[in-house]
């Protein structure tokens, strides 16, 4: 296959302002793709703040960051995607959203392009299944913050070829990541062991054992966390919780994966974590 130059990121939120920063970083060419103007101006802010701080640790120079950024094209319209070689669609955690992109993506992109998806937990071999080359669907899991996590969760479909694997395993390592190799089984390893242990932090919050605080401090505390689960809740979006939590309840089918109904009443009431300003904690001013 030609070897790998320009990448398509769709979706410029959390996940794929973060990876569209790393394949920039890393000398790649990308397509970053939004649906609306706000949300790409968004993402194309946080990128090129987050190379300041780079910058400002004294870990890229200045002309690098600059470069970077330039390598970066921002852009609304998916047929900029045509000839990418390769592209990963880091959308919100909809099966219906991921689907039609899959489609969109298949009949975008050259007929030799590997396809991947960020996604935290929806099936890699269904998505697969959305195209006409389901041997070149591969899961490319990231972890956030993006630049900062070392871990890529690679995931293999039942029809993921050796070779599409290979090359999302290779891209992981240019980048600078640890690729680890994960069957395709709901919320992978990464979410099936860490989203349950965040809903139970939820129930023991609603069950008044302890304040978020003191959860949070025992974590810390106790098992060296970098941060405790509700702040990590909180960070990664309850809103992305929760769909987790549904994908491991209906994928697994364990009554042992059901969300937690305080993290379902702060979702309806719009308080998804520390992006909307309120989650278990407040945020901003
Ligand atoms: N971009 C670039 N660099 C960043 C950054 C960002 N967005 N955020 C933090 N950094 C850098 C800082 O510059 C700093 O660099 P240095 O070590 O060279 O000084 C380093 O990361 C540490 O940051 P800070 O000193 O500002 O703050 P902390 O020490 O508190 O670390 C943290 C922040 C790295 C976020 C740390 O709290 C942490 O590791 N938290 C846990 C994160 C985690 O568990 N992520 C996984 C979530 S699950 C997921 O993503 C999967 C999904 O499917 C749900």
């Amino acid at each position: 296959m030609e070897e790998i130059r320009r990448v398509g990121v769709l979706g410029a939120g959390t996940m794929g302002n973060g990876i569209a920063h790393v394949f920039a970083r890393n000398g790649f060419e990308v397509v970053l793709c939004e649906v609306e103007q706000r949300s790409l101006d968004r993402g194309l802010e946080t990128i090129r703040k987050n190379l300041d701080r780079e910058v400002a640790k004294g870990k890229l120079a200045g002309s690098e960051a600059a470069a970077a950024l330039k390598r970066i094209e921002g852009t609304l319209d998916r047929t900029a995607l045509g000839d990418c070689q390769f592209a990963i669609e880091a959308a919100t955690e909809k099966f219906e959203v991921k689907r039609e992109l899959f489609k969109e993506l298949d009949r975008t992109l050259p007929a030799e392009a590997v396809l991947a998806s960020n996604t935290s937990s929806i099936s890699i071999t269904r998505l697969a299944a959305q195209t006409q080359r389901p041997g070149q669907v591969v899961g490319m899991h990231f972890f956030n913050p993006v630049p900062v996590m070392k871990l890529v969760e690679v995931i293999r479909g039942l029809a993921t070829t050796q070779a599409s694997f290979d090359t999302v395993k290779g891209l992981a390592e240019k980048l600078g990541k640890t690729p680890v190799e994960v069957n395709d089984a709901a919320g992978f390893v990464s979410n099936r062991v860490l989203m349950p242990l965040l809903n139970e932090a939820m129930f023991a919050v609603m069950e008044g054992v302890a304040t978020a605080e003191a959860v949070d401090e025992v974590f810390k505390l106790g098992m060296a966390h970098p941060m405790g689960p509700l702040t990590l809740a909180d960070f990664i979006g309850l809103d992305v919780c929760l769909d987790i939590m549904r994908v491991l309840e209906e994928g697994i089918g364990d009554p042992k994966y059901r969300p937690c109904p305080l993290l379902i009443r702060m979702v309806d009431a719009g308080w998804l974590g520390r992006k909307s300003g309120r989650g278990f904690y407040q945020y901003g001013s």
